[in-house]
């Protein structure tokens, strides 16, 4: 096909040239621009009503022109098109939309008990702006504290809805940490839990992680939170071999019972899009026995190792306690935690947990921005 230039527009064989008022000027595919006029989504449903795949061939234009502040497209079948240059300027670049969610972290270190951002659970259900605070620490510091929880066996599911829907583990829908009988897990034992991040062992492990602390009357049982961000940027500059191994090696975790036998591949550093650190999975309890090469584990043990011993250096841990009536609140990629030993004929110590998704958190977030395409 000859290109054709009309008003603004040039029209090539897949796609056209539009001259923006401004001097620059863009290019833009026909599928895609057949694909997002704006008659292709439903109004109610707001889901993409057109099917570019009932086209029997690919979509091709009778005219296009610019027109003030819009493009018009004619296409060979009759249907006419108008975008908006607003629209098509922000995708001119082909660079991801903007997401509100994604937000820069903040890394802290062991004396950040004093500034975890405290919220109080009825204020939390009745603002919406202050769960968008909430929600905002979450992702960019990955704790926070609930003050005045609710002293009811719904408190905690009532509250965790305010983040997402409360995603079931094998555990059910929550979960009593205090000591067992028969314990399936070390969590429900008094004894000292190390450094971990929860459930590495199901193939999605849980984002969001919420401990209501229902008693607390216990000698010791102190909790242990740690910024796995802050740890492993440092370990990237100090280690970068070391870094990259233990941020492209799955290894194994399990979790087996008498009813249950879960097991996954992890990676124990975790980067996001844009290469920056956004989490870890890491649990001694539950890793499995390492089903790699040997002569790789020559490698590959010395920066786990490293790793695990940095996780645990004072300067990173942060020890408070954790009283009645507070609800801790986590990014269960982000913050290894763990517990100091107690003893269990001291008082009582129960916790209940249960678990959100991360990404259920961020959608919740970029409703109260107001930033949708719909907003
Ligand atoms: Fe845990």
């Amino acid at each position: 096909m000859q290109a054709r230039k009309e008003g603004g527009v040039t029209l090539r064989d897949a796609g056209l040239d539009v001259a923006f008022p401004d001097g620059s000027s863009a290019y833009f595919n026909y599928f895609w621009l057949r694909d997002n006029c704006q008659t292709s989504f439903d109004a109610i449903t707001r889901e993409r009503s057109f099917d570019i795949f009932a086209e029997e061939s690919a979509p091709e234009p009778e005219a296009a022109v610019l027109v003030e502040d819009a493009l018009e497209l004619v296409w060979r079948c009759g249907h006419c098109s108008r975008y908006p240059l607003d629209f098509l300027t922000s995708y001119a670049a082909g660079a991801p939309r903007p997401d509100p969610a994604d937000l820069p972290r903040r890394a802290w270190l062991g004396d950040h008990y004093p500034d975890v951002p405290r919220y109080a659970q009825p204020a939390l259900v009745a603002d919406p702006a202050l769960r968008k605070a909430w929600f905002e620490t979450i992702l960019t510091e990955g704790v926070a504290l609930i003050t005045d929880m609710p002293d009811t066996p719904d408190a905690l599911e009532v509250t965790a809805a305010l983040a997402g829907y409360v995603r079931p583990s094998f555990f059910g829908n929550s979960f009593e940490v205090m000591t067992h009988i028969n314990p399936t897990n070390t969590a429900f034992t008094a004894s000292a839990l190390e450094l971990h991040t929860d459930l590495p062992s199901e193939e999605f492990a849980p984002g969001i992680q919420y401990l209501h602390c229902v008693a607390n009357s216990v000698e010791g049982g102190n909790s242990i939170f740690v910024d796995a961000v802050a740890v492993a940027n440092d370990f990237r500059e100090q280690y970068p071999e070391d870094f990259k191994l233990l941020a492209e090696t799955e290894i194994p975790y399990f979790c087996e019972h008498d009813a249950f036998d879960m097991r996954a591949r992890q990676r124990v550093i975790e980067l996001d899009t844009h290469g920056e650190v956004s989490g870890v999975t890491i649990s001694q309890h539950m890793a499995d026995i390492f089903d790699l090469p040997q002569d790789f584990l020559d490698f590959y043990y010395p920066a786990f190792h490293r790793f695990g011993r940095m996780l645990q250096d004072e300067k990173y841990v942060m020890r408070f306690r954790l009283n009645a009536g507070e609800c801790i609140c986590f990014d269960n990629h982000r913050v290894v935690h763990g517990r100091e030993a107690y003893t269990a004929t001291s008082g009582d110590r129960h916790l209940r947990g249960c678990y959100t998704d991360r990404g259920e958190l961020r959608s919740a977030y970029r409703v109260l921005s107001g930033a949708g395409r719909f907003a």
